[in-house]
């Protein structure tokens, strides 16, 4: 059974998709064991508590210094021992030290089509007003692991959704949602639940069935 640590800091709707699928058993052989958020009284705490999911608020802005946060960070992780960490509309930077305790143990779920619209400063409705103002006319989602880099781990899975006359960040936001992002994340954590993916090279390889 995979322990899943599922890291959030809002309104936890990726978190939500991957409760309803592991409920409804498309996700299989994978537990979601604890959900971290480093904001206090966001939706997504409430979603795990409902859940019935330990959940737990560690936030920079009650230690004196970085270091700090990501010792606390780090001590609530280990004590779950996830086979898993999943970025699920996490906003933080990760602590190097983590991504190498858990390397190539982490996966993060992005808003648009790595390389496109991706690192510093790309995060949330941001993207959608980047890739609207670009004018693209296709963008979507992107779930990968997790390096030291910023959005340049191997990339597991994508999944391409149109842009609409008349989209606004926040309709172009919910439509990447829907039609990618929340099929994208479960997906991928019962592919690895499952053993059908390994990383090979740098790129992520799919056994074959
Ligand atoms: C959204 O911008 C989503 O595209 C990205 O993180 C943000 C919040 O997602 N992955 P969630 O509703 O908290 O899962």
């Amino acid at each position: 059974m995979l322990r899943v640590v599922v890291l959030v800091s809002g309104g936890g709707t990726n978190l939500q998709a991957i409760i309803d699928s592991i409920e409804a058993g498309r996700i299989t052989n994978a537990q979601i064991v604890a959900v971290i958020s480093n904001n206090p009284g966001v939706k997504s705490l409430e979603r795990a508590e409902k859940a019935g999911i330990p959940a737990f608020c560690i936030s920079p802005k009650d230690f004196e210094r970085r270091e700090l946060f990501h010792e606390a960070l780090l001590a609530r992780l280990d004590e779950y021992e996830p086979d898993l960490v999943v970025l699920a509309g996490f906003l933080v930077r990760i602590p190097e030290e983590m991504v190498h305790k858990y390397s190539s143990r982490i996966i993060n779920i992005h808003p648009s089509l790595i390389p496109s619209f991706c690192g510093v400063g790309y995060y949330g409705l941001k993207v959608h007003e980047k890739v609207l103002e670009r004018g693209v006319k296709v963008t979507g989602a992107t779930v990968h692991f997790v390096n030291e880099g910023m959005d340049e781990g191997p990339i597991i899975a994508q999944k391409a959704v149109y842009v609409e006359q008349g989209d606004t960040p926040q309709i172009l936001q919910r439509r990447v949602m829907e039609q990618a992002e929340w099929q994208l994340l479960p997906a991928a954590i019962d592919d690895i639940a499952n053993g059908r993916i390994r990383v090979a090279e740098g790129k992520v390889i799919r056994k074959e069935d």
